[in-house]
C-alpha cells in the first residue's frame, strides 16, 4: 500500500530545518544512525555559511553516531550543542575547542530528561526505519537509542526509510516508554528476555512531514586485532568471574553481563566466550559488537538484550540472513530500559568498561584525558556501574607507548567514584577492592595493576603518605605523573620532591 505520506529527497526534507532548532536522530553508535538526512543538513548549512548567514542546529542522538551525522555535521560546523555522547574525531576538536556544547550525560537518562523538558524544545526527529504503516507504526532498525520518545516528543518526523535494513527486522524491537514520576511504576522485566513493550514505535501520522528513502549500510567501524595485551586483560577478567563462581559469590547459573564499548571490550568478551570455566551467559548490554555474534551461533551466549547492533558489514549480513534464529536470542531496546538502573541492580549485572585512567582510591576516569580534554563521553558506564553485581574496569596499564600510566596517584577527572568501583583489571592482573580500605586499595592497584615501569614510583608516592590519615592522597603530589607528562612527555621517573609542597 503507498504511504500517504510526502515522499522528499534528504535535500528537501533538510531544506525544512531551521538554523537554531533542536534535532533528535535515530542512532546509538553508527548503528541505526539517520544518514541521508542529516548529509543533505550539513550540505545546507555550507551553502548558508557561504550565503553569510549562521546554520546550527542542536544535535541529540542515543550516543555516538556515523560520519553522515556527527561527521559531516561537525565538518560542516553545523552544530551548536551535542548531547549525550559522541566519538568523531572532528567533533572531539570542535568540543574542545569550546565551538560546540557538549553535554556530557548518562545514557539512561536521556529521554527522561527529555520528557521533563530539561534538554529544551525537540522540533524535530529524523529516524531511519526499515518498515513503516500507514497509520504511523515505525519499525527501527538496528538500535532503538531515543528515538520512540524523540518520535513522540518532536513537533515534526522525518522518517529515513533504509531499505538496507529488511522489514524481517520486525518483532526484534521491545519498545517501552515508562510514565514520569509521581506515577512511574516498575518495569516489567526479570530476565534478559522478558518482552514487555511493542514491537514497533507509534508516531501521531499527522507529524510526518516526509518519507526519504534510502539503501545505505550501517556506517560502524571494525575493529583492531587483538594485541597480546588486549588477549590478557580478556583472560584476567575471564579467571576473575571463574574465581568468583568457584569462590559461591557468583552464582553457578551465571550472571547477565554488560560489555562496555571498544578493543578491549570486544577482545574481554572473546575470552570469555572460549573460557571453558564460565558457562553459557546471557547479556543485558547496551552495544552488541561483533566478538557475540559467534557466541550467540555456538550457544555459547544464550540470549542478548542490547540497545544497538554494533556489527561490521560482514557480521551484520550474517545476523539478517539467519534473522528468524537471531530474534530468538537478540532483543533491541530503548537505552531508557537497556541501561536502566532499576533493572541493572535487579537482574543482578556483571558490568565491564573500560577506564581512561584509575587511581590509588579506586576512582575511574573514562572521559577527560588530562582531566581537561573531552574523549567521549561517559555513555552507558555509569548506568551499569553504579548499579551492577560486580562492577569491573578494565584498560591497558600504560599507554602512549608507556609514556602514560593508567594507574595514577589521584584521577585528574572522576566519572565512577570508590564507591561505585570493585575491580580493576590491567592486563598485569586484577585488584579485587571489595571491603578494602584506602591504604590497602591503594597497595593492591600498585601491585596487582600498575605496570613495572610505575610500581616502584607509586609504591614511594605511597610510603609519603601519613599511615594515620584514612586517605593515603596528596594535595600537593596527586598530579605530580599528570604534570610531568605535561612539561615532559613522560610519566616515568618522577621525583616526588619536586612536587612536594
Ligand atoms: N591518557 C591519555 N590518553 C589515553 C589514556 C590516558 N590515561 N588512556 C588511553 N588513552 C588513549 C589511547 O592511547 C588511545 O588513543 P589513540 O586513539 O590516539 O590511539 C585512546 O585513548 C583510546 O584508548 P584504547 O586503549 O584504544 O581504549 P578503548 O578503545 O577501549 O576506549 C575509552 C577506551 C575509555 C575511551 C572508551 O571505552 C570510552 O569512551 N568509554 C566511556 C564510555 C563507556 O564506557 N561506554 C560503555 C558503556 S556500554
Amino acid at each position: 500500500m503507498a504511504l500517504p505520506f510526502p515522499i522528499l529527497t534528504a535535500e528537501e526534507a533538510a531544506e525544512m530545518i531551521q538554523n537554531g532548532q533542536n534535532i533528535g536522530f535515530s542512532g546509538f553508535t553508527a548503528a541505526g544512525a539517520a544518514k541521508a538526512v542529516p548529509f543533505a543538513l550539513a550540505q545546507k548549512a555550507r551553502r548558508e555559511h557561504e550565503a553569510g548567514r549562521p546554520f546550527k542546529v542542536g544535535v541529540l542522538t542515543g550516543a555516538s553516531t556515523g560520519k553522515s551525522l556527527d561527521g559531516a555535521l561537525a565538518e560542516a560546523d553545523a552544530i551548536s550543542f551535542r548531547t549525550p555522547y559522541q566519538g568523531n574525531p572532528t567533533l572531539r576538536k570542535q568540543i574542545n575547542a569550546g565551538k560546540v556544547k557538549f553535554f556530557d550525560m548518562h545514557l539512561s537518562a536521556v529521554a527522561q530528561q527529555v520528557r521533563y523538558g530539561f534538554l529544551g524544545k525537540i522540533n524535530w526527529a529524523v529516524v531511519e526505519a526499515c518498515d513503516l504503516t500507514a497509520g504511523g507504526g515505525v519499525v527501527l532498525s538496528t538500535s532503538v537509542g531515543v528515538s520512540n520518545t524523540y518520535l513522540r516528543l518532536a513537533d515534526k518526523v522525518i522518517i529515513e526509510l533504509n531499505a538496507k535494513h529488511p522489514t524481517s527486522l520486525l518483532g526484534l524491537h521491545d519498545i517501552f516508554e515508562p510514565r514520569d514520576p509521581p506515577g512511574r511504576s516498575e518495569i516489567p522485566i526479570y530476565a534478559p528476555s522478558d518482552r514487555c513493550g511493542s514491537p514497533i514505535c507509534v508516531v501521531d501520522p499527522k507529524k510526518i512531514v516526509g518519507v526519504v528513502f534510502t539503501n545505505l549500510a550501517d556506517e560502524s567501524g571494525g575493529f583492531e586485532d587483538p594485541t597480546p595485551v588486549t588477549d590478557q586483560i580478556g583472560q584476567n577478567v575471564a579467571d576473575f568471574l571463574a574465581a568468583e563462581m568457584r569462590a559461591g559469590r557468583v552464582p553457578n547459573t551465571f550472571l547477565p553481563l554488560q560489555s562496555g564499548v571498544g578493543n578491549v571490550a570486544n577482545a574481554v568478551l572473546a575470552a570469555l566466550g572460549v573460557s571453558t570455566d564460565i558457562p553459557a551467559f546471557e547479556m543485558y548490554t547496551e552495544v552488541l559488537q561483533d566478538s557475540v555474534i559467534p557466541l550467540i551461533e555456538n550457544g555459547r551466549c544464550k540470549f542478548a538484550s542490547t540497545c544497538s547492533l554494533t556489527l561490521s558489514t560482514e557480521a551484520m549480513e550474517k545476523v539478517i540472513k539467519d534473522i528468524e534464529f537471531y530474534k530468538k536470542h537478540l532483543m533491541l531496546r530503548p537505552q531508557e530500559i537497556s541501561n536502566n538502573p532499576e533493572l541493572v541492580r535487579r537482574l543482578g549485572i556483571i558490568s565491564m568498561n573500560t577506564a581512561l585512567e584509575m587511581d590509588l582510591g579506586g576512582n575511574v576516569n573514562s572521559t577527560h584525558v588530562m582531566g581537561k580534554m573531552m574523549m567521549n563521553g561517559i555513555g552507558g558506564s555509569g548506568d551499569f556501574t553504579r548499579n551492577a553485581y560486580i562492577s569491573i574496569f578494565s584498560c591497558p596499564s600504560t599507554a602512549k607507548n608507556g609514556m602514560i600510566s593508567a594507574i595514577v596517584p589521584v584521577a585528574s577527572h572522576m566519572d565512577h567514584s570508590e564507591h561505585s568501583v570493585q575491580v580493576l583489571i590491567t592486563e598485569q592482573g586484577v585488584a579485587d577492592l571489595r571491603g578494602k580500605d584506602p591504604h590497602e586499595r591503594a597497595q593492591i592497584i600498585i601491585d596487582n595493576c600498575a605496570h613495572p615501569d610505575y610500581r616502584d614510583q607509586l609504591r614511594e608516592y605511597l610510603s609519603l603518605m601519613d599511615k594515620n590519615i584514612h586517605e593515603p592522597m596528596s594535595l600537593s603530589m596527586g598530579f605530580a605523573m599528570h604534570r610531568k607528562f605535561q612539561s615532559t612527555g613522560d610519566m616515568r621517573n618522577i621525583k616526588w620532591s619536586d612536587y612536594r609542597d
